[in-house]
């Protein structure tokens, strides 16, 4: 370990550098406040490394991306999304017999606990999927009350672990039917996880339902896309919240709600919402899309190219490579002709050749397309985001796994005081 100088206030200060697997460097500043009273400022925690993590490699830069090592390209086209839960939240590929146990694990668990049944009764029609979803998940925690011991040991994490994985999945699809008025469906133990996912969503107890593996393959590819992707604010807030030792149900559940943002999951929902408003518009046509990219470019339209841009990516985000050319095969497959996807690509050539968005390095994110790929396999806007909370699980879940069995201490970080000193309170009737 090297070190790195710094002089403060007239003192040379050392700084241990810490260098990762990958070469990226951190210069490790624990000891800044101790031995000279200054602490970082960093709005937005752009230049601050919250922990060190053996789960998922990103380079910005270079549009790379990979779980426990393994590109995500290879993953997304030779796995499923069940084996690479396990390869996040364990840290090796499974074997055979590895897999199926856990396959069987997470089977056992679909159902949920009749008396949640009647939660959904209780929410209104309209209610966003995402706050049920989070706060349902939330509640799992009263059925499993051991969950709450942060004492908890190997096997009783490994159950919660499989229930969670298991469970938001259906609570999921019932939220879905909840928000159209159908009874539930019951889980389907012979199906997979990405299959028996889309028929407690689309399957009626009046008709046969008819899985279509083409779009099974396109939602397990999805799933693997979305399973993990270092310390985006969802999983740092899982971070947060399981740091004070509240339960994994509880953590995951306010990594839900983070996920809700349109800055955040909720960009999917929105970008879908933004190209229909531009087919309303005037559809694709150059002066409409022009006329877009202008309004985009223009600070004080508080309207943002949304699906566009990242903190990390620098470059294309890898994921939409992939989600590009899944949505384009989805709709061939399925004969959909969305006029919104056209409006897509052509936004997407209209702002890669601008320069507002070449020197500012804006590129398609995964929200860009995976919108329109949900869209092809007909699942609603509202539940864009929700299929993304089930997919970031495994990633959330090896998250909090990890800062857990590293001793993490406590999230809680400094700040600098802005506001009025010292005053004497000023009686109610002198003010
Ligand atoms: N459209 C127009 N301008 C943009 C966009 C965009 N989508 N994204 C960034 N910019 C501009 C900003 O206005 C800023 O311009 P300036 O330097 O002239 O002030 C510059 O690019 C840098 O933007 P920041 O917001 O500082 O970048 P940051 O890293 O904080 O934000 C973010 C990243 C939130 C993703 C941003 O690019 C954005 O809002 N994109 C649209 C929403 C979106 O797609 N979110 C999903 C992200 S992927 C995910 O979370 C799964």
């Amino acid at each position: 370990m090297n070190n790195s100088e710094m002089n403060i206030d007239g003192k040379a200060i050392q700084f241990p550098i810490f260098t990762g697997s990958e070469n990226k460097k951190a210069m490790d500043i624990s000891k800044l406040r101790a031995e000279t009273g200054y602490v970082t400022l960093d709005y937005g925690l752009k230049n601050t490394a919250v922990t060190k993590s053996s789960i998922t490699f990103l380079n910005g830069e270079e549009g790379i991306l990979r779980y426990r090592g393994y590109p995500i390209e290879q993953l997304a086209e030779k796995a499923t999304f069940l084996e690479v839960a396990y390869l996040l939240i364990y840290g090796e590929l499974p074997t055979q017999t590895e897999l199926d146990t856990f396959i069987s694990g997470v089977t056992n668990h679909t159902l949920i606990h009749e008396n949640m049944k009647k939660f959904f009764e209780g929410y209104p029609q309209h209610a966003h999927p995402m706050g049920v979803l989070a706060s349902m998940t939330c509640a799992l925690s009263s059925f499993y009350p051991e969950s709450l011991d942060p004492s908890l040991n190997e096997k009783s994490v490994d159950q919660t672990i499989l229930r969670l994985i298991a469970k938001t999945a259906t609570i999921a699809a019932w939220s879905f039917k909840n928000s159209v008025g159908h009874p539930v469906m019951y889980p389907q133990n012979r199906l997979d996880f990405s299959a028996n996912l889309l028929y407690m969503m689309f399957a009626k107890p009046t008709e046969e339902y008819v899985i279509n593996d083409k779009v099974v393959s396109a939602l397990n590819k999805l799933l693997i896309l979305h399973a993990d992707h270092e310390q985006n604010c969802s999983t740092f807030t899982t971070r947060v919240v399981g740091s004070s030792q509240a339960s994994l149900y509880a953590a995951v559940s306010a990594g839900i709600m983070a996920l809700w943002g349109p800055l955040h999951g909720g960009a999917n929902q929105a970008v879908v919402e933004m190209l229909q408003k531009i087919y309303d518009d005037g559809g694709a046509s150059k002066a409409n899309i022009d006329k877009w990219i202008l309004r985009f470019k223009d600070k004080d339209s508080g309207q943002r190219l949304m699906g566009f841009g990242h903190r990390v990516y620098k470059n294309f985000d890898p994921r939409a490579t992939i989600i590009k050319k899944a949505a384009d095969e989805v709709m061939e497959d399925l004969n959909v002709d969305d006029p919104l996807l056209d409006i897509a690509k052509q936004l997407e050539y209209a702002a890669l050749n601008e320069d507002y968005f070449i020197e500012r390095k804006l590129y398609p994110n995964v929200d860009y397309y995976s919108g329109l790929l949900y869209r092809a396999m007909g699942i609603p806007v509202d539940m864009f985001t929700v299929m993304f909370a089930l997919g970031r699980l495994p990633g959330w879940i090896a998250n909090w796994k990890e800062m857990v069995e590293e001793g993490q201490p406590i999230t809680r970080p400094r700040q600098i005081y802005i506001g009025e000193k010292k005053r004497d309170f000023v009686p109610l009737e002198q003010r």
